[in-house]
């Protein structure tokens, strides 16, 4: 039986992530394929920290990551792999102590936070056995939208950070908080999100905006003004996005069970249901 150890993953090359990933999930629910470029993504979109996430190692070789995420008072477990070979012998476990003794017990961070397909339901087991809850449902919807005419968009500007973040910060703004994988503001400092808003024609107030991702198709935040909401604005603005990523189908990713107005939109739009997937929490102390 191999015996692994697990490290920090500070000295370990990103092509040596990305090769364990793309093994750990070969044949898996949800396809990945990750490059260095799409890792570097993801690092910065879901503030992953390498120094302090974990990597399980059989002499000097690769077999298990736990990519740990942190914003605050809370951390995320962004991805859980192990080689097929090291799976059923309580590495995940033995990855999770490692974080736990060195990383996630700062005094600092309160809470620890993971999504889990609805059908995994070992990782799920895995997860309670470490004190994890269920916290929320999320599901994630596919829909491609029918062009329009650009005379439709006149109204739609692009934003800059700091004007996305005024409106943001706005609480005249009813919305649930987004998923961590969604939270616009990485992804607008680095420059792979796009922020637009749509400006009302009579007063020129902000009154709805959207920020998507171009390389992944995924619309990572929408919001319009509850005044003006059930007037076609949220239909609008993923058309905009629509217009934008061409023909690919657009993602509504991890939407969460609470957020009931996404999900009315996306079934009147006849999106599709893709994934389901749980939120898991615990707290640190
Ligand atoms: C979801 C949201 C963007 C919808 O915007 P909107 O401008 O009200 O939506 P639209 O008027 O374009 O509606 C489009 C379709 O969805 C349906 N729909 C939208 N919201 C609905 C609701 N709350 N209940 C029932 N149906 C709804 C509309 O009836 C319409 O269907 P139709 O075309 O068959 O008539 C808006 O409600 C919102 O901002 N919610 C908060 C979102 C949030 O929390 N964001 C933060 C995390 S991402």
């Amino acid at each position: 039986m191999p015996l692994a150890c697990p490290q920090s993953l500070k000295n370990t090359s990103l092509a040596h992530i990305c090769m364990l990933i793309n093994r750990a999930f070969q044949g898996y629910a949800v396809s990945i394929q990750m490059t260095i470029d799409v890792l570097l993504r993801k690092i910065q979109a879901e503030s992953i920290d390498l120094e302090r996430s974990v990597g399980l190692y059989d002499e000097d070789e690769l077999v298990g990551v736990l990519l740990l995420g942190y914003r605050g008072t809370a951390s995320y477990n962004a991805c859980t792999g192990l080689l097929p070979a090291y799976r059923g012998q309580g590495y995940a476990d033995t990855m999770y102590d490692y974080a736990k003794t060195h990383f996630l017990n700062d005094g600092i961070l309160e809470t620890h936070i993971l999504e889990v397909l609805e059908a995994n339901t070992s990782g799920i087991r895995l997860y309670e056995r470490l004190g994890m809850q269920k916290t929320d449902f999320l599901y994630t919807f596919f829909l491609t939208l029918p062009q329009q005419s650009k005379t439709d968009f006149l109204g739609i500007r692009p934003l800059s950070y700091t004007d996305f973040f005024e409106f943001y910060n706005n609480e005249k703004i009813f919305g649930a908080e987004c998923a961590w994988q969604n939270a616009p503001l990485p992804g607008l400092q680095s420059g792979f999100s796009k922020a637009y808003g749509w400006y009302a024609p009579d007063t020129g107030e902000l009154s709805a905006l959207v920020v998507f991702r171009a390389d992944t198709n995924t619309v990572q935040y929408l919001n319009v003004l509850t005044e003006q909401r059930l007037h076609g604005l949220g239909r609008l603005m993923l058309a905009f996005v629509q217009q934008q990523l061409g023909k690919a189908p657009l993602r509504l990713l991890n939407v969460s069970a609470r957020n009931s107005s996404v999900i009315y939109l996306a079934k009147a739009l006849g999106a599709e249901l893709k994934f389901k997937q749980w939120e898991m929490q615990t707290r640190l102390k």
